[in-house]
This record gives structure tokens, sequence and C-alpha cells, in this order.
């Protein structure tokens, strides 16, 4: 099966389910529960980080790319995981986090200690640029006493490391392929479009100078590389790469086959139409419009070029989109399922973030004090500097904080949610009681329109393989899209508003029979109203 009928399911470990009750999830947890989500369907499992890790950034801050996190297991806990996944026929993707190491990896600290072999496997200058931090301040800190500087895009405990230089590469690869000789399947890269650095590195006032360092020529050449020298030889290995502020011209060329880089790309831009400005740190209701454009700009000309999208709502950095899109205290299990079939009916890999397929929600926390991520706590303080009263700064950090989509996943209605029997390491969600894996199964709908929706891409080519076109571009409540292959087509309506529209569907679907829907269509009309946050596909 190719990586266009998979769909894969995002965990991340820490909130997924705790076996030895420290607060934790673990990598026996995940085990437990293979056979749900074989039961939901879903080919490939991401994890997201497991390593060896200081925790400053949840695992991202890799301290050893191949040892296992004490508090998540051991390599044989990861061996027999992979096992039990097999059994059920899911593969396991991993999370590389090869743009940086934390500060504390062996390689920064004897760097640090002055051996020139590893320094030479960070970026240091004696005078920094003007690039400002993704988590906030300045890029560049003290390297020790040296008087020099090293880059860090992210945290100041996350070192940017120097692909330039062959060995760090090498170090890189030889990682890969010892996680590919344990049998892992995926990979998926982490801000991988801002591992090539020029030689010189520039100021750059605009965007907090995002310009001078993402998407640089040579990346695509050290993405060949490693596709040559790891992945690429195995047909049967999928890779995704998150791709931070880039294009599509670029995404085309990250995937595009014959160029023999990735698989597909994750981009955010279509989770920024409620960014005000640009700024995250901000509130605002989502812009349909600009979310329109974006899909179809991004579906149409990948189609027409050959690349390939990562299709998501949710992951472990985003607010739930069902807080961000849909009004759920009215319409949450319509509005869930409207935004499944947006995306898993789409040209591209569909990814589902644990609790999606439940219809989870953002924790709604009441003080600053349960919020643990570093770059909310970063963004709150900044906000209280840049004047704002304790009140709205803490109801931006609650609408924005990546903490909403990391609290623990919601199993049943016990005291902790069927996570864990001691209090978990992030306070768990206050809807818990309403909304959890066991109420689902026995009453709810969402967990069966996406085993629904995975059934379909294996069943029907045209919407694995099918070409991608906008329907009623100009519609100011309806994203719709038409797929076409050989003889069949599909169109894909959805509502995006609470709000009832009245449209007219296209002759040639008139005799066409509706494949899926979150309301029960009695008939076809070339007339057709609908209801609100109505889905709904048509094959003909
Ligand atoms: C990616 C990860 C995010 C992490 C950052 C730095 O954006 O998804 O969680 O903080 O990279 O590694
Ligand atoms: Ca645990």
């Amino acid at each position: 099966m190719s990586f266009k009928e998979k769909v894969i399911y995002q965990i991340y470990p820490k909130s997924f389910l705790d076996t030895n009750q420290d607060g934790v999830g673990d990598l026996p947890g995940i085990k437990q529960k293979m056979p749900y989500l074989k039961q939901l369907g879903v080919d490939m499992v991401w994890l997201s980080p497991i390593y060896s890790s200081p925790q400053k950034d949840n695992g991202y801050d890799v301290a050893d790319y191949t040892a296992i996190n004490p508090t998540f297991g051991t390599m044989e806990d990861f061996d027999n995981l992979m096992a039990a996944a097999n059994e059920q026929g899911i593969e396991i993707m991993l999370d590389m986090v090869f743009n940086h190491v934390s500060t504390e990896y062996e390689w920064f600290q004897k760097a640090l200690a002055g051996e020139k072999k590893y320094q030479d496997y960070f970026i240091l200058r004696d005078e920094p640029t003007d690039w400002v931090s993704k988590f906030g301040g300045n890029a560049w800190a003290p390297f020790g006493e040296t008087g020099r500087y090293y880059l860090h895009l992210f945290d100041k405990t996350q070192a940017d490391l120097n692909w330039r230089n062959p060995e760090v590469r090498e170090e890189l690869f030889k990682v890969l392929r010892f996680w590919m000789a344990k049998g892992v399947k995926g990979f998926r890269f982490d801000v991988i479009n801002l591992i090539g650095k020029d030689e010189v590195l520039k100021d750059c006032a605009e965007n907090d100078g995002k310009p001078a360092y993402t998407d640089r020529p040579i990346t695509h050449e050290f993405l060949q590389m490693m596709n040559q020298a790891t992945f690429g030889q195995d047909t049967e290995m999928i890779t995704v790469g998150e791709m931070s502020f880039t294009t599509v011209k670029e995404c085309i060329l990250y995937t595009k086959p014959d160029r023999e880089e990735l698989n597909m790309t994750f981009n955010f831009h279509h989770l920024k139409v409620d960014y005000k400005d640009g700024k995250k740190w901000t509130q605002m209701p989502f812009d349909f419009a600009k979310l329109k454009e974006l899909f179809h700009t991004w579906g149409t000309q990948m189609s027409e070029e050959s690349g390939w999208n990562a299709l998501f709502w949710n992951n472990h950095d985003q607010p739930r989109a069902l807080n961000r899109f849909i009004d759920v205290d009215n319409y949450r299990v319509a509005g869930a399922k409207m935004l499944a079939s947006a995306i898993h009916l789409s040209r591209g890999t569909p990814y589902i973030y644990m609790g999606e397929e439940i219809g989870m929600l953002d924790p709604d926390y009441d003080s600053m004090e349960q919020y643990v991520d570093v770059e909310s706590l970063n963004a709150y303080q900044e906000l209280l500097d840049a004047g704002k009263t304790e009140k709205a700064a803490f109801e931006i950090v609650k609408a924005k904080s990546r903490d909403n989509s990391r609290t623990p996943m919601q199993w049943d209605n016990e005291r902790y949610s069927g996570f864990s029997q001691v209090a978990p390491w992030l306070t768990i969600g206050r809807s818990a009681a309403e909304i959890n894996v066991a109420k689902e199964l026995q009453e709810g709908s969402i967990f069966k329109y996406y085993q629904q929706l995975i059934k379909l891409r294996k069943q029907y080519p045209v919407i694995s393989d099918g070409s991608y076109e906008a329907f009623l571009p100009e519609h100011p409540q309806i994203y719709g899209y038409v797929r076409r292959l050989a003889e069949h087509s599909l169109l894909v309506i959805n509502n995006f508003f609470a709000e009832e529209t009245t449209i007219e569907l296209p002759e040639e679907f008139l005799a066409g029979d509706v494949l899926i829907g979150n309301y029960a269509v009695e008939n076809i009309t070339r007339e057709f109203t609908l209801k609100p946050y109505q889905t709904m596909a048509i094959y003909y």
C-alpha cells in the first residue's frame, strides 16, 4: 500500500497512557492501546520524541538519539511496542529532531569542554545576527566563556546543528539506520527546512530573521543526501518533513518524487488564519476566505506539479481545531465530522492527532499555574511586559497554548480519565467526564465516522489518488473541491458555519451517490440546502 492510501495517527507519548503510575505516559501504555488503534483503522503511528532528553521542550530537546527516555521505558519496551504494533498491522513512525540537539547532548558538552571536532558540530560565531528565537528572545547565546555565541533558533537549550559538516550528517544518518534496523517504517522530520544554514549568516530585520534561515537552497541538497544514504533504499519507508514558514513552491520541490527528498510536508499556513497580523499571541475569529484560498492554492498546485501534502488540523503544537473553527457548544459532533471530511477526502495523506477521533477539546484551564509549556510561559511574560493585564494575557495563552493539545488522553470518566491513577504531569481537560473513549465507543458517532473515512481512502482510488480542483471558490460559507481519477469524480462540500446555506449542485453529480456525510441525505437535488456544519461527499 502506498503512503497515499494510509492514515497516520500521532501520539504524544507523555499524555497517552501511564502504566506505572508516575503521572507520565509511557511506551507500555502505547503498546497496551494498539488494539484500540487497530479498531480505528490507522496504518501508522507517529510517536513524538521518546529519546533521552532533559525535557525542556518535552523531548524536542534530544540528549541522545538512540537512547529511550527512562520516563517512557526501556529499549526493550520499545521493541515490545514495535512487535505489538506489527501484530496489529500497524507501523511505527519516529520523530527525528535533526535541526538541533539539547545542550546536554554529549556533542555539545564536548564542544563546550574545548574539543574542536565537536565545536564544528554547532553554529558558532563571534558576531551574532539579529535573529529572534522562535520561543522568544535572542536566537544566540554565549558559548561558555569563549566570547563566541551559538545559534539556537528555539530554546537556548536547543543548539542548532551544523549540517555543512559531513561528520554531523553522517552521525545523523547513522541514527536513521539504527532505527530502521529496528523496523521503524516512517520518519517525521522536525523543522527540517531550517537545517541548511548559509555559510555567511546575515542580519534580517524582516519577520524575526526567518527569511535568512528558512528554505535555504542547500537544504534540498542535504535532504537528497539523507534520502540516498538511508531511507531512499527502502520503498516502504514513509517520510514527512515539518516545514516552518514555507511556501508551496518549496514544498513541491521537497516532495516531487523524482527529486528524491521526502514523501510529503506539513505546512502551517492554514493554522494561522486566526492570527491577527500574522502574530500567534493574539486573538481573532478565523478568516474563512483566507483558509479556503490556502487550501485551494496548496491543493491545486501540489496536484498539478506532483507534490504531496500531509493533511492535518491538530498536532502537539496547536490548540484543538474544534475550539478554533467550530461552535463547539452547539455543534461539536457535526463540526468534528465536517473538519475530518474536509481533509480526509482531500489530496494528501491525513494525520489524526490523539483524541481528535473522539472530539476532544481544549482543557479550559482557569489559572496560569496549570500551564507548563516553555513557549506559553515565555509568551505570558512577554504579554505582561508589553502592558497586557494578567487577565488579558491569560485569555490569550488559554486560546493559543500548545498545552491545549498536550493534555492527557481521555479514556474514561474516572478521576484521572483512565490515563493514570495519580495526578498527571499536565491537568486533565475539564470535559473528560463527558468526552472520553469509553463513552464515545458506546454511544458516540465521531470515532465511527473516522473509521469510515479511513476505509473509504483504501476503497476509492479517487480519494487516494485523484486530482484536486476548487469548487465554488468564492462562496462565503462553503469549502468544496472536486477530485477526479479516470472516469470517477468525487465532490466534497463542507459548510464551515452554523447557518444553513443553499447552493446549486453541478449537473454531473445529480445522479451520484452520497459516500459519507454528517446528516442523512434523502435526495440529491439541484438546489441543495446545507445544514449547520454539514459535510457531504458525492461520488459519481
Ligand atoms: C517543532 C515541534 C515543536 C518543537 C520545535 C522545536 O515545531 O513540533 O514541538 O518545539 O519543533 O523542536
Ligand atoms: Ca508512566
